[in-house]
């Protein structure tokens, strides 16, 4: 049964967050790790773990620092002058693309960097060398610098599909010392548009068209509206640079409009076989920036500096995906999300491993196409989110046993995974043999933080792990006491220490680092180090006796469906565009295919005539401000929204009705007659749909 958000054990979970809706399942039984790894793994034994609790913070992270390739060696671990802003691996400096491609170049730059498995089954896979890579990053990194002026320090917003462009154009920026800002390719144009605003871009990367789900979409309209957006905004994209899906073809509707578009495809020939040095960058220098949701409907840009983030990137990549250079890794996300960033690029690349890209949906054409594609790729670790685990089970439970692959690590990423998806994952899909990690953490965090280690941890169904070398974590209630291991009490994820994947601020408003994450536990001293600024994640946590953590999910107002985390503010304020709604109010329901979707509840300024039109309009302004992904699971057209005398929306008691709950005491509501009002119209509405 779920808990109500009265039970005291879910003491610190506000009700109507993500949090207050987990499913509270029983705590598993541990399995022992996989006999076969304990020969091979790159992490063996409890050396690891030795050498940071030996070292200590923060000399312990220097063993990822010595993972990269640095132009100038630090001279500092870490700096925490100014806290919570912290600086790592101070006075070193290096380049990311070098770093993922250079330095491989004379023992491995024959062999795939890249995988490239178009959607379309009959396109056979597409490798691309670390050789081949590497010259065609140098070509794009030229025509940047040449064409479109960019120099170090500059933003770039990159809005393009899975397919190899993308990475070639992270690579690209990082060469040139260049800040990249992807966004995700479902997002839409006006989305884009905020993004690149507030990054301050000038220029703007995009693709006509790709596959999705069998169907050729056509992107460039998303850049024109994106670029007038921005413009609205204050902000000119002076560059609007196109890759072409099929080279050659120009395939969308949308003209070009000269002096500001480029088809890169057309003109890149003239600078192949450039050489282009990749710029010394100060360890500090940001590397990317990822625009994620909060608690405002203003998304953030968390800002990611070179060397903290790659050493980070890199060294999770190698102790719990046990990445090997030369190995065939899959990761089944999108690269315009961090685990893409980092589990698709940045990690495996640094680390020299074979990483593959996949276009499209899952399951497309059949749910048995993931399994071909890992034992035609020969793919040895495999990564992705429960939602598609969820789904290729549902389509295909038995699919994976028809293909030869084996798996050795396979992880899962993004939301929690309920025991019985595990289970299929670790029986059907790991064939029993392989670990199965399940990986917590953020975008903010840059990397892993907790996870079981695959050669070394006992497995446990529904519960992340025990947290990383050198990760801190603890649970806090309300009032910033621990809440004991075992207890059983959720409470607060927080980090007591930094780690160097940890972002660095929120671009253009360092504010809002601070009050978003820090602020909550903060102790006023006279002389403040990190010690007084504990990570706060926004995530609920349980903490069992064993030292492993159960994530619940968010405590703040985002919804994470399917994976990707949106504002209940954004989706709100996307309803409030259209002129015929007077409030609106999102909350969180569980679903069984995508963890959450939103649900929203919207009052009208005068009554509709047609309120499945209103209900659709509503729907579409949610698409056009965010995209197809954010497609609320319900509307419901209300009277009036519950709320307190001072006039706040009680979100809490729709998101009792929404899930079936009990809203608790309404009777101190300015309006309590409109809660039974609502109840009406919610369960004429489920009936109607079932
Ligand atoms: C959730 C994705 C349970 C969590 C890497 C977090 C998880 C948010 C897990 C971050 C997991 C991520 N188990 N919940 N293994 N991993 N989450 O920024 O609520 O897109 O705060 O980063 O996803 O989502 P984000």
């Amino acid at each position: 049964m779920p808990p109500g958000a009265s039970d005291p054990e879910w003491g610190a979970v506000p009700a109507g967050s993500e949090a207050s809706i987990a499913v509270h399942w029983p705590e598993e039984a541990r399995l022992p790790p996989p006999v076969g790894l304990a020969a091979t793994a790159n992490v063996r034994d409890d050396g690891l773990r030795t050498r940071f609790r030996e070292r200590g913070f923060p000399e312990c992270f220097r063993e990822c620092a010595d993972l990269l390739t640095w132009m100038h060696p630090y001279a500092a671990t870490f700096d925490d002058a100014n806290p919570p802003f912290y600086r790592w691996f101070v006075g070193g400096s290096l380049n990311a693309s070098a770093n993922c491609l250079d330095r491989h170049l004379d023992l491995r730059g024959d062999r795939p960097a890249i995988w490239f498995v178009p959607e379309r089954e009959a396109a056979a896979p597409i490798a691309l060398t670390y050789r081949t890579l590497h010259a065609r990053v140098n070509a794009l990194a030229a025509l940047l610098r040449e064409s479109a002026g960019v120099r170090a320090g500059d933003r770039v917003t990159i809005h393009l599909p899975m397919t190899p462009e993308l990475p070639i154009t992270m690579l690209a920026c990082a060469r040139l010392g260049a800040v990249h800002s992807v966004v995700f390719g479902g997002f839409s144009g006006e989305a884009c548009g905020r993004r690149i605003a507030d990054s301050g871009s000038r220029v703007l990367i995009t693709m006509d068209g790709y596959d999705r789900a069998g169907r050729r979409l056509d992107h460039r309209p998303n850049a024109d509206t994106a670029i007038a957006v921005a413009a609205q905004a204050g902000r000119t994209v002076d560059h609007l640079l196109i890759w072409e899906r099929d080279p050659g073809t120009y395939a969308s509707a949308a003209p070009l409009r000269p002096g500001r578009d480029l088809l890169l495809n057309d003109v890149l020939p003239a600078f192949e076989g450039r050489a282009i040095a990749p710029v010394a960058m100060p360890s500090e220098a940001p590397l990317f920036l990822m625009y994620t949701s909060g608690t405002t409907g203003r998304p953030k840009g968390a800002q990611h500096g070179t060397g903290g983030y790659l050493a980070w990137a890199a060294a999770t990549s190698r102790w719990v995906l046990d990445l090997r250079p030369e190995e065939v890794y899959w990761c089944l996300a999108d690269i315009g999300w961090i685990t893409g960033h980092s589990y698709i690029v940045y990690g495996p690349l640094s680390l020299g491993a074979t990483t593959v890209l996949y276009e499209g949906v899952p399951a497309h054409p059949d749910p048995g196409r993931p399994w071909r594609i890992a034992e035609r790729l020969g793919v040895r670790v495999f990564q992705t989110s429960p939602t598609a685990i969820r789904q290729l089970r549902q389509l295909g439970p038995d699919a994976p046993t028809a293909s030869g692959h084996r798996f050795r690590v396979i992880a899962t990423v993004g939301e929690p995974i309920e025991p019985a998806t595990w289970r299929w994952y670790h029986d059907v899909v790991g064939k029993g043999e392989a670990a199965v990690v399940d990986t917590w953490w953020q975008t903010e965090t840059g990397g892993i933080l907790t996870s079981t280690l695959p050669a070394i941890d006992p497995m446990k169904p529904g519960s992340t792990g025990p947290p990383l070398p050198g990760i801190d974590p603890v649970i806090l209630d309300d009032d910033g006491k621990e809440v004991p291991k075992g207890s059983g009490r959720a409470g607060h994820l927080v980090l007591r220490s930094p780690w160097p994947g940890l972002m660095q601020t929120v671009w253009g408003d360092p504010d809002r680092f601070v009050t978003t994450y820090f602020a909550r536990f903060h102790r006023e001293t006279e002389n403040p180090t990190w010690r007084d600024w504990p990570y706060v994640a926004g995530d609920g946590a349980v903490l069992a006796e064993d030292g492993y953590l159960r994530i619940l999910g968010r405590l703040d107002d985002v919804i994470n469906v399917a994976g990707h985390r949106l504002g209940t503010k954004e989706i709100e304020s996307a309803c409030l565009s259209l002129p015929e709604v007077a409030e609106a109010a999102v909350v969180p329901v569980p679903d069984e295919l995508r963890g959450k979707r939103p649900v929203v509840y919207v009052s009208l300024r005068r009554p509709s005539a047609d309120p499945r039109a209103t209900g659709e309009r509503v729907t579409r302004a949610v698409e056009t401000a965010i995209g197809r992904f954010a497609r609320p699971k319900a509307v419901h057209i209300v009277p009036d929204m519950p709320k307190t005398r001072s006039g706040k929306i009680m979100r809490r008691v729709l998101a009792a009705i929404s899930n079936g709950s009990d809203p608790g005491d309404v009777t101190t509501l300015s309006n309590p007659a409109v809660v039974e009002e609502i109840r009406r119209i919610v369960a004429a509405a489920g009936s109607e749909g079932s």
